[in-house]
C-alpha cells in the first residue's frame, strides 16, 4: 500500500473509516460482522483507522477499534475525535447541518478536552492516540483555546498528532499558531469539492488533508438504488427517492468511464481524490471485506491526466440535487 504523509505523520494512502461499524449509521450491523471487516481493512493494509467517541453509543465504535488492534497496535495509526459525545449535565452549542435534524451539538471546551481524551483511551484500550481531532468547532469557544488543550495532551503524552475536522482555513490558521496541526479531515468527494481556501492554507502550513465519505456516503459507488431501515441517510436530501434517482441518472457519465478504464465507480472515486493534492488521504467505511479489498486497491492506481480531464468534464455536468451537509 503507497503511503503519504500528513504533517510528519505517515499514513496509508488509504485507511479506513470505522463509523460504518456501529448500528443505527448505514443500517443493520452486529459485532461480529464489524470485527471481521476491521480485521479485513488491517489486512489488506488500511491501517489508518478512523473513529469517533461519538460513533455508536457509549464509545462503542471506539471499543470496537480497540479489540481489533490488540496484538498489532504498532501496525495502526489510531484516529479518532471529541466534541458531540458531550458528559450528562454539561451545557453545548448547535452546529447547524443540512440533514433533516438540523443541527449537532458541541461542546470543545478547553475543561473537557482532557477527560474526552481520558475517555477515549479506555475505550480504545491503549496507552496513546495517535491523532486526536476536534470533530467540530466549537460555536461558543475560541478555537485557540480548543487547541491548547489539545497541546497539553501532546505535552503530557497522551496523544502523539493533533487534527481538526470540519473547519474553515482561519479556524485552521489560529489553531495552528498554537501547537501545530497534522490534519484536517473534512468532507471532500466528487460530489462535494473541498473548500479552496482550506486547500491552499492547508498546503501552505504542510496540514494534511483527510477526506471524509470519499464515496459520498455510498452514492458513488453507483449501488445504491434504495435506503434500508435504520439507513441515518434518509435524513440526508440527497438521498430523498426523487433526489437519488435523479442524481443516480446524472452520474452515469462517471459509472460510464469507470467501466471503460476497468475500474468500479469505487475505486474511480478514490484514485481521483488522491490524485487531487499529494498530502491527501482517505478513509471510506465498509462492512464487507470484498468492498474494503476494492476500495483499497486504489491506492495503487495511476490515472492518466486524459482521464483526469475526462472526469473534471464528467464533473462539470454533474449537478447534485439535494444540496449539501454542512
Ligand atoms: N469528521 C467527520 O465529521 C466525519 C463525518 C462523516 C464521516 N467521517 C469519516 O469518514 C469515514 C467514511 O465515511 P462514510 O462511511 O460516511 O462514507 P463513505 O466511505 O463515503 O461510504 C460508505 C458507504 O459506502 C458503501 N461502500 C463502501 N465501499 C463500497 C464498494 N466498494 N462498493 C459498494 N458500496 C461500498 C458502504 O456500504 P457497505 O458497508 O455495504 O460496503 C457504506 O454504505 C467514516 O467512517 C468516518 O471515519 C467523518
Amino acid at each position: 500500500m503507497k503511503t503519504r504523509v500528513l504533517g510528519n505523520l505517515e499514513v496509508p494512502a488509504i485507511g479506513f473509516g470505522a463509523m460504518v461499524l456501529s448500528p443505527g449509521v448505514y443500517g443493520e450491523i452486529d459485532d461480529t460482522r464489524a470485527e471481521a471487516a476491521l480485521k479485513a481493512a488491517l489486512d489488506a493494509g488500511g491501517t489508518h483507522v478512523d473513529t469517533s467517541d461519538a460513533y455508536g453509543s457509549d464509545g462503542h465504535n471506539e471499543r470496537l477499534v480497540g479489540r481489533a488492534i490488540k496484538g498489532r497496535r504498532d501496525e495502526v495509526v489510531v484516529a479518532t475525535k471529541f466534541g458531540l459525545a458531550i458528559p450528562d449535565g454539561e451545557p453545548s452549542r448547535s452546529y447547524p447541518v443540512g440533514y433533516a435534524f438540523g443541527e449537532l451539538r458541541v461542546n470543545a471546551e478547553p475543561r473537557l478536552v482532557r477527560g474526552y481524551a481520558e475517555r477515549s483511551l479506555r475505550n480504545l484500550d491503549t496507552d496513546v492516540i495517535d491523532l486526536y481531532y476536534a470533530h467540530y468547532p466549537d460555536p461558543g469557544v475560541p478555537i485557540e483555546e480548543t487547541a491548547g488543550a489539545m497541546a497539553e495532551l501532546v505535552r503530557d503524552g497522551l496523544v502523539r498528532h493533533l487534527g481538526l475536522s470540519n473547519v474553515s482555513a482561519g479556524q485552521l490558521r489560529a489553531a495552528h499558531a498554537v501547537h501545530p496541526v497534522t490534519a484536517v479531515q473534512n468532507e471532500w468527494s466528487m460530489w462535494r469539492p473541498v473548500d479552496a481556501d482550506l486547500l491552499a492554507t492547508a498546503r501552505e502550513l504542510g496540514v494534511g488533508i483527510v477526506a471524509w465519505s470519499p464515496l459520498g456516503n455510498g452514492f458513488l459507488t453507483g449501488t445504491v438504488q434504495a435506503l434500508g431501515e435504520g439507513d441515518f441517510r434518509h435524513n440526508a436530501p440527497r438521498f430523498s427517492a426523487e433526489n437519488l434517482a435523479g442524481n443516480n441518472d446524472r452520474y452515469a457519465p462517471i459509472r460510464s468511464l469507470a467501466t471503460h478504464l476497468g475500474l468500479t465507480p469505487a475505486q474511480l472515486a478514490l484514485a481521483w481524490l488522491l490524485h487531487q493534492d499529494e498530502h491527501v488521504v482517505t478513509i471510506p467505511g465498509s462492512r464487507t471485506p470484498a468492498h474494503i479489498e476494492e476500495n483499497l486497491a486504489a491506492a495503487d492506481l495511476t490515472l492518466h491526466p486524459d482521464t483526469l480531464a475526462r472526469i473534471d468534464e464528467a464533473l462539470r455536468g454533474f449537478e447534485v440535487s439535494g444540496g449539501t451537509l454542512l
